[in-house]
């Protein structure tokens, strides 16, 4: 069914709109038409359209690319999925910026940085989804978050129908979270700010890159040549999204308190503790024996413990009671309580 251009169809299966692949239907979708920068009023006609439309009266959810969602059943309410991608460049001397459609992909925001010897996001390169849900969960990879390098959000307020553009600090970032992830349901967000830095220094925090680079004898990396030794190590690690259905990383790394943090130190004196008291899930769920095991169809993958996935035909309940399995035996043995990241609908 159309209305106006903005699409609407009503039981939409949405294998293909999660990267899980799980095969469940949305009772309604709406897929709003692109956020063309220089057209703005293209994509807010269509939110005008969406405002005026009754999607509050039963749940609703707007979606990105599926990339960190679980769908156990059937979604009984109303998918909004977001416009195409669209991009603009600029600088001011001091930085340079890169203002994009929410839709645009986060792996080709980093590419055109990189094309454009923005610096800052090389370290971000071959993370799935788009840039609006990179920033919804403030993603992170090798020592960088999208927070370090968001300037400004334009969102609209789904509550009020208010078109606000947020500040950084506005968006109330941290660790895989954010304003927008604290208040589900009431943002959509359409287009992102990026500030990226004139000079190059090449970020080498992560130890695991550090010691790549070392391990290829690359002593001066260039931007070009992060980005390809990131994407070749995330890829090492985790499923190819054409093989298995996964949503990345299943939990967050715990924060716990330094007393435990401490003991379980003394313990394991080879588990890895990273600032803050953060302990590593995937070191926790490998050391429970967890790594490679399924539990029906779903699997905990052999590089990366803190990954599940799709080992074929899967459901989203499949998913759940292994994640369950799996949180019980990281309390039994360390008494630390796993966060799922992934979001479970
Ligand atoms: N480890 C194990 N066994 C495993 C997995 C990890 O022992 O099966 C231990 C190792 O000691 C390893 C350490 O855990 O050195 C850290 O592993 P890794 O470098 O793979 O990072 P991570 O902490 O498990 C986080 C992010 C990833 C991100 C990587 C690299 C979260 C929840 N995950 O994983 O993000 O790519 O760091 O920066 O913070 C995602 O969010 O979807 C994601 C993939």
């Amino acid at each position: 069914m159309r209305y106006g251009d903005m699409e609407i169809y009503e039981n939409y299966s949405l294998k293909g709109l999660s990267t899980f692949g799980i095969d469940v239907k949305a009772r309604r979708i709406l897929f709003l038409r692109g956020s063309s920068l220089d057209e703005p009023f293209r994509f807010m006609y269509d939110v005008d359209e969406l405002l005026k439309s009754d999607f509050r009266q039963g749940p609703y959810m707007v979606i990105g690319e599926g990339s960190n969602i679980v769908f156990t059943k059937d979604y009984e309410g109303t998918l909004i999925k977001i416009g195409e991608a669209v991009f603009q460049g600029g600088g001011d001397g001091q930085y340079k910026y890169l203002t994009v459609g929410a839709r645009m992909l986060t792996d080709e925001v980093v590419r055109i940085s990189v094309g454009y010897k923005y610096y800052g996001a090389e370290n971000l390169s071959a993370i799935p989804g788009n840039i609006g849900a990179a920033v919804v969960q403030n993603v992170g990879a090798y020592g960088v978050e999208i927070k370090d390098l968001v300037d400004t959000v334009d969102a609209v307020d789904l509550l009020s129908g208010e078109r606000r553009t947020l500040s950084n600090e506005e968006c109330a970032f941290g660790y895989r979270t954010s304003l927008f992830k604290q208040q589900p349901g009431r943002w959509l967000i359409w287009r992102v700010k990026l500030r990226f830095s004139t000079t190059f220094k090449p970020n080498l925090s992560y130890k695991a890159l550090a010691d790549e680079l070392q391990r290829r004898g690359i002593a001066d990396p260039s931007q070009q040549q992060m980005r390809e030794v990131v994407t070749e190590l995330r890829w090492s690690k985790l499923p190819r999204p054409e093989e298995y259905g996964s949503a990345g990383s299943f939990f967050k790394n715990p924060v716990v308190d330094a007393s435990l943090a401490d003991s379980l130190k003394r313990e394991y004196p080879d588990m890895p503790v990273y600032p803050g008291n953060k302990l590593s899930a995937g070191w926790l769920i490998d050391r429970c024996g967890w790594k490679g095991r399924t539990l029906g169809r779903a699997g905990v993958w052999p590089k990366q413990a803190l990954v599940l996935y799709n080992t074929g035909g899967c459901t989203g309940q499949e998913v759940v009671d292994l994640a369950r399995a799996i949180q019980h035996d990281v309390r039994l043995q360390f008494g630390v309580a796993l966060e799922p990241e992934a979001i479970i609908v």
